[in-house]
């Protein structure tokens, strides 16, 4: 008998780490109790309650059951899952999602005209977007919804599938005007033009008067680890580095660091630019993946981090960059442990993929965090028995796609695991997520069936990518 009950907890034990969630009261459809362990910035929220009514968030803690049955929600329990705010990838070029990742030549480069115009004999490495631009945005829209990412800031958009937080006609249900503003030539480089003692770049170089009337810019800038990156932070953040024109136009410098300014990349500034950066309130857009196997390293951003700037993780683009936000949470903690020998706690991690990229884009009043009153943009992660060990945070930010049980975008279930079908309403299809089944309602926004979308573009870089993505670039610092 004692041996029986050693076997009923052992085989207890094992199956409560797979658990994952269940409907327990089937109600309305506009109502939903979810109940589990909630990330909040005050930490996990362990056996509380997020009440969702219309598309909003009405109420987190203890205390929602009352009012979750007075609306006859449906009542969702989990075990041993994670309920966070839908992840926010602040830096995409999306329009690149139907592009295979670029093969690894082993080759690191000082500045991104290198690549993308082969500057000083290099390979020029700029790829095409590859077919309809249009289906390329849906394709990348929907890997990132799969992976857990409600909003993203991506230089192009389709209506419906994630927020996009740099198009008015794309924020989708709750968000409204303004939007932010993408940019990735501030200096009109686009030429490739490089310099490092001046700042004669092009003629329609961002001046701070127009960056002042910017809602808020999210701008590439100094993506490089040479003098030219260097320079091109000190021509958008002093009036008086530059005052002598360009027989051309432009070729003054300007000072536009504000806390409307989120500059992406960064990786050419100095640890003085960081700190003026920190004393101007602006932020930096970190994406550590295409930045190590463009250029062989990353930002230190522990520095950043104690300087206290928000910092926001970001994709970049599929071709050097990471297919998901979890990839690029896994590169951002590694690089940061190999080359600055720091760790990156699984909170701050987390920040930096919702409430950070809020901020950073200005739409934290409405998304990034589970509080009352913001939108309902949730997704829910189950435990894999590797990720048992590891704290809520870790669970929910290095989940691999197959973990995701819901995913949700102001109220709509956009993905529902098994145990949770009976929340998916509309269109909706099922879908092998590696191993696993799941029930995808996309069709109304895509204008297709998924499977028939997928079949349309033939064999394109996958969309739904379980376990480590296919010929995904290197995260190996080199310098
Ligand atoms: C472009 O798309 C086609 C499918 O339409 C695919 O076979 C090909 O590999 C893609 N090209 C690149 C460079 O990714
Ligand atoms: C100059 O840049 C602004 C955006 O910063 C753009 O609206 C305008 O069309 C550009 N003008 C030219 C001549 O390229
Ligand atoms: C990285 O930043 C930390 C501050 O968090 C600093 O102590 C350390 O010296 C920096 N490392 C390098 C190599 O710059
Ligand atoms: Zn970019």
């Amino acid at each position: 008998m004692c041996l029986a009950t050693l076997l009923w907890i052992i085989f207890a034990c094992t199956r409560a780490t797979n658990v994952g969630c269940k409907i327990t009261t089937q109600g309305s459809a506009e109502t939903v109790l979810l109940t589990g362990t909630i990330l909040t910035s005050e930490g996990a929220l362990h056996d509380s309650h997020i009440l969702i009514q219309a598309g909003k968030i009405a109420c987190v803690g203890k205390r929602c059951i009352p009012e979750a049955k007075t609306r006859k929600a449906t009542f969702v329990h989990c075990t041993n899952s994670v309920i966070s705010p839908g992840f926010i990838n602040l830096h995409e070029h999306i329009d690149s999602s139907t592009i295979n990742p670029l093969l690894d030549h082993g080759v690191k480069v000082n500045h991104r005209h290198d690549w993308r115009m082969g500057a000083r004999g290099n390979e020029r490495r700029e790829t095409d977007i590859n077919g309809s631009a249009i289906d390329a945005v849906k394709w990348g829209e929907l890997r990132h919804i799969f992976s857990g990412t409600t909003s993203i800031v991506g230089g192009a958009m389709a209506s419906g599938l994630t927020r996009n937080l740099d198009y008015v006609a794309g924020l989708e249900a709750g968000l409204h005007n303004p939007s932010s503003t993408w940019a990735v030539f501030p200096l009109d480089d686009a030429n490739g033009v490089l310099r490092s003692r001046d700042c004669d770049y092009g003629p329609n170089a961002t001046t701070s008067e127009t960056a002042g009337r910017i809602y808020r810019y999210i701008a590439h800038v100094g993506e490089g680890v040479d003098a030219e990156a260097a320079n091109e932070f000190q021509c958008l953040s002093s009036e008086t580095y530059d005052v002598t024109p360009a027989p051309a136009g432009g070729g003054l410098s300007y000072d536009i660091i504000a806390p409307n300014i989120a500059l992406v990349h960064a990786l050419g500034l100095t640890e003085a630019d960081f700190n003026l950066v920190a004393k101007r309130g602006a932020h930096v857009v970190w994406s550590p993946r295409s930045n190590v196997f463009l250029y062989g390293k990353t930002l230190n951003v522990t520095y950043l981090l104690e300087a206290g700037i928000n910092v926001a993780l970001g994709t970049d683009w599929l071709p050097s960059g990471s297919a998901t936000m979890a990839r690029e949470a896994v590169c951002a903690l590694s690089v940061t442990k190999k080359s600055y020998e720091r760790a990156i706690d699984s909170k701050t991690m987390w920040e930096m993929m919702t409430i950070n990229a809020a901020r950073a884009a200005s739409f934290e009043e409405h998304i990034g965090s589970l509080v009352i009153g913001k939108l309902a943009d949730i997704v829910i992660f189950s435990t894999s028995p590797s990720l048992s060990y590891y704290d809520p945070f870790a669970r929910a930010i290095y989940a691999p796609e197959e973990n995701v049980e819901l995913v949700m975008r102001g109220g709509k279930v956009l993905v529902a695991g098994a145990g949770l079908e009976g929340l998916a309403t509309g269109a909706c299809e099922s879908v092998a997520f590696g191993e696993v089944m799941k029930t995808i309602c996309v069709e109304e926004e895509l204008g297709a069936s998924y499977v028939e979308f997928e079949k349309k573009l033939g064999g394109v870089y996958p969309a739904i990518l379980s376990g480590v993505p296919p010929d995904e670039p290197s995260c190996e610092p080199t310098r």
